[in-house]
């Protein structure tokens, strides 16, 4: 069966909405079809500020979340990436071929550098996406589901295995990028023309999966629409109310086109009040799960020791394969 390979970082007590549309429900798509890797990029989260006293809980929070969301541990290997000491062998060998203007050009890392000063982003920040395409290229990946701001990292792992091939002989998968169109852009309830993100200055515009539902309910009522009437999909001209039709379709499983219909004649405060209705019904199961999911911890860490075996027969393989073809030394 062809791979699928996807992570998401540990940065935060909850997935948001945009994580959940953009990626994580593609994951449990293609579970069906695909072998299935996914993981917790730990080593990912400690590129920027953070609290090291709270990333192991996050790890495990993050690791419920997608077990209430739907991923299979029978089905599909989960796991965490400092476990598998070979992604990061792996990078070592990937950024010696990685060139500094190439990688300079990450738009990802200008963004976040600039927001602390560059002098102040460690080098961790800068070699990023060279520690993303050893995630995806250790593991022989076909399809690599994720949202749009993954595309340009999605694009360097592709030119690095390709690179790394031509130079030292076929070793490498070349991934393809999965990116559903018309969700791989959720955007913020303030700013929608923003991507939906829990860097942004203010959280009133975030739907966290985990909030208490009637928080999130405020957040949808209180969304940015615009001063015309009219509820249609025009996501130009209308961000804000576009971006409504997006979330409700995607929760409710109704397309935009029939949900425009069902609004004609009707008003912004009804396309809320029903979003935030869909959310709520939404959430509110899938946080019980979760708590689940936090009362046995040692249920979590067996799924994860049992997908860390798994994820490092495959890593070892392509890494001897790799060392092999850049001529380290086998050891005796
Ligand atoms: P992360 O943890 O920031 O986000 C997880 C996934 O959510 C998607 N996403 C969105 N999709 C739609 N709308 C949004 N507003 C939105 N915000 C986030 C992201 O595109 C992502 O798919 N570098 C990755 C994690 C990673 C990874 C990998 C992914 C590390 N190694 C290997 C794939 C393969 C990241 O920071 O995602």
């Amino acid at each position: 069966r062809p791979r699928v390979l996807s992570g998401i970082q540990p940065t935060s007590d909850s997935f948001h909405l945009g994580n959940y549309l953009g990626a994580v429900r593609q994951w449990v798509a293609l579970q069906e079809d695909f072998e299935a890797f996914y993981f917790i990029p730990d080593m990912h989260a400690i590129t920027v500020a953070y609290d090291p006293a709270t990333l192991a809980e996050r790890t495990r929070l993050s690791v419920a979340q997608l077990l209430a969301v739907g991923v299979d541990p029978d089905r599909s290997t989960i796991y965490v990436q400092s476990h598998i000491p070979e992604i990061a062998q792996l990078t070592w060998v990937l950024s010696c071929i990685t060139g500094f203007g190439e990688a300079s050009r990450m738009t990802q890392f200008k963004d976040k550098s600039a927001k602390q000063g560059v002098d102040a982003a460690g080098v961790g920040l800068f070699t990023y996406p060279i520690l993303m395409a050893a995630d995806i290229l250790a593991f022989d990946v076909d399809r690599v589901p994720v949202g749009e701001d993954q595309r340009q990292h999605l694009e360097l792992a592709r030119n690095l295995a390709q690179r790394f091939n031509s130079r030292f002989g076929a070793v490498l998968k070349v991934p393809e990028a999965h990116i559903v169109k018309e969700f791989a852009k959720i955007y913020d309830l303030q700013n929608p023309t923003a991507k939906m993100s829990k860097s942004a200055e203010s959280d009133r515009g975030l739907i966290n999966l985990l909030d208490e539902p009637k928080r999130s309910a405020k957040k949808i009522r209180s969304a940015v629409t615009d001063t015309e009437t009219e509820i249609r999909f025009d996501p130009v001209a209308k961000p804000g109310v576009s971006n409504l039709l997006t979330i409700q379709s995607a929760l409710s499983g109704t397309p935009v086109d029939v949900l425009v219909d069902k609004y004609a004649g009707k008003g912004y405060g009804d396309l809320k009040v029903d979003t935030a209705d869909v959310l709520t019904e939404f959430v509110t199961p899938l946080r019980g799960r979760v708590a689940e999911f936090m009362d046995d911890p040692a249920e979590l860490d067996a799924i994860l020791a049992r997908g860390a075996e798994r994820a490092r027969s495959v890593a070892s393989t392509t890494l001897r394969a790799v060392y092999d073809k850049v001529g380290f030394l086998a050891p005796g």
